[in-house]
């Protein structure tokens, strides 16, 4: 608004005729209801929705737009597709709002023009990489609640946004706790794994399968080995009730390897 006004102002004191076409060609144009749009000298547009208690994205952003300034508003979730038709967007500022939520595709149709994304100073808790899918820019994911998580950790291989972003996710909270990341950018320290824990749970989960498994054999076999055992008794009995002893002792002395 206080910009809005200062135009105003100087515009009704004509200086002099530079700062008069100044003032006509900044009010000639005005584009999206909330926000303030000028030209700059290397063409494209320039759109400031900055302070202005913005519960939701302007749709009227004009499309051949450059940057858009869209700090220090109520902002709470990004949906998807919400600049999908800006397809020469090169900076985005989000900062300094309240987003919590980057739904999938929230930057779709941005992939190949978008050079600097600032997230910083929102209420980020969960990296969610579909969010960023194809983002090549260089973001400023400093000051949010980070959540760091195996999920967390498992996301960062999926993400193209340019590497010195990462340094930007100190965590606030993580999990499991004891593994103190707390204040740190964790994904620059490369002796912190954060799936450890669930790596051990299925080991332990292997364990008690193949543990399972084994049982069930040896079990098996102790009943096989004592079923044949009753069997070999049965038959050797057998034998010795025959009359021929030559049949009897060759067939005890096989039965006794076997056993
Ligand atoms: C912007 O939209 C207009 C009309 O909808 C279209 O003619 C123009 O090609 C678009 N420009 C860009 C850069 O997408
Ligand atoms: C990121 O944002 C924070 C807070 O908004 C700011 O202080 C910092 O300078 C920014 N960093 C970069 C690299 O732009």
């Amino acid at each position: 608004m206080s910009i809005a006004v200062d135009y105003v102002v100087m515009c009704l004191l004509p200086h002099s005729l530079v700062l008069m076409t100044f003032c006509f060609h900044h009010a000639a144009t005005t584009c999206s209801k909330h926000c303030y749009c000028s030209e700059s000298d290397g063409g494209g547009k320039t759109v400031r929705c900055s302070n202005q208690q913005l519960t939701a994205i302007p749709q009227d952003i004009p499309n051949d737009t450059r940057r858009v300034y869209l700090d220090f508003n109520l902002l709470t979730s990004i949906p998807a597709n919400a600049f999908a038709g800006l397809s020469h967007l090169a900076e985005l500022d989000l900062s300094h709002n309240d987003i919590s939520q980057l739904q999938p595709g929230a930057f779709r149709g941005l992939s190949s023009s978008l050079q600097f994304l600032d997230l910083s100073a929102n209420k980020l808790v969960h990296f969610t990489a579909d969010s960023f899918e194809g983002l090549r820019a260089r973001a400023n994911l400093t000051n949010n609640p980070w959540h760091c998580d195996c999920n967390l950790q498992m996301a960062m291989p999926r993400v193209d946004l340019e590497p010195v972003s990462l340094t930007g996710i100190v965590c606030q909270t993580s999990d499991p706790e004891e593994m103190s990341v707390q204040g740190l950018a964790f994904l620059l320290e490369p002796d912190v794994d954060l799936c450890v824990v669930m790596k051990r749970t299925t080991d332990v989960a292997m364990l008690v399968v193949m543990f399972g498994w084994f049982t069930m054999v040896i079990s098996y076999l102790v009943y096989y080995v004592r079923a044949n055992q009753e069997d070999a008794r049965r038959h050797l009995e057998y034998l010795k009730s025959l009359p021929s002893r030559q049949a009897k002792s060759e067939e005890s002395s096989t039965i006794s390897t076997v056993v």
